[in-house]
């Protein structure tokens, strides 16, 4: 196995996570425009499918940064549980937050959550309502995005599993600016704060999706 020390494990973590969470912002903008109505959203997802190449180059980017975190992730977690010297006694982790104790396991929660989110709206297996065009000919996204979501169970398990998400992000952000070098105790308190912050805005927006068009704020009343 290649001799790469913890820290430069987590370097890799968090130089992927850095990158993971600018994709989040970019891919939460660009979902807002659900916001705009029908036209706005069906716009940006056209124009995004009008650049195959390009889409086809971030894809594999996005591919690349996943697979690197989720090795490089197992990889510190094992090499930390083998070097743990009292494995087998009861755990008294006092300092380490839920958060933070709990990362491999929502991480795996996040990746069961991807393949059922690209199984939903990128390859339309599931709840798919069938091909609809707009009135300009445009694929009629909005209807396919506005038609799962008003189903109370898969509005139920985006929203609990963005919230089981938030925690992932929370300590994620915060000890990635850790590892990038701010680990002054001054900044501890900073860090934690913007973990936060960073998580609450992303998290947020996401669950804001699902639940206003379940409850019929956008796209109509469905109940
Ligand atoms: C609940 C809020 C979310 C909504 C409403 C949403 C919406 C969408 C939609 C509509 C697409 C299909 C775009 C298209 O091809 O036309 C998509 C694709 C995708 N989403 Fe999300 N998303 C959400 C949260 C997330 C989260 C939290 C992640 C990351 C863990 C994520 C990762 C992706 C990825 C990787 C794709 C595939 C992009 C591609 O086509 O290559 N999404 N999402």
């Amino acid at each position: 196995m290649l001799p790469v020390s913890s820290i430069g494990k987590k370097i890799v973590m968090a130089v992927t996570g850095c990158c993971l969470v600018l994709f989040l912002l970019v891919h939460l903008l660009g979902n807002l425009s659900i916001y705009g109505g029908p036209g706005s959203l069906n716009a940006y997802a056209e124009f995004l499918h009008s650049k195959p190449t390009l889409l086809w180059i971030a894809r594999l980017g996005l591919i690349g940064l996943f697979v690197l975190h989720v090795i490089f992730g197992l990889w510190l977690y094992i090499g930390n549980w083998v070097a743990r010297p009292h494995r087998y006694v009861r755990e008294t982790t006092l300092q380490a937050t839920l958060s933070s104790r709990t990362m491999i396991w929502t991480g795996a929660l996040i990746l069961i959550f991807l393949a059922y989110h690209l199984a939903h709206l990128t390859l339309r297996w599931l709840y798919f309502p069938g091909e609809r065009f707009d009135a300009m000919g445009r694929f009629d996204e909005f209807f396919m995005v506005t038609s799962g979501f008003k189903n109370t169970s898969v509005m139920g398990a985006y929203v609990v599993v963005m919230l089981i998400f938030w925690m992932h992000l929370r300590h994620g952000a915060s000890s990635l600016f850790q590892t990038l070098g701010f680990s002054h105790f001054k900044y501890e308190k900073i860090l934690t704060c913007l973990g936060i912050i960073i998580a609450t805005l992303i998290v947020g927006g996401c669950v804001s999706i699902p639940f206003l068009i379940w409850s019929g704020v956008i796209g109509g009343n469905a109940l």
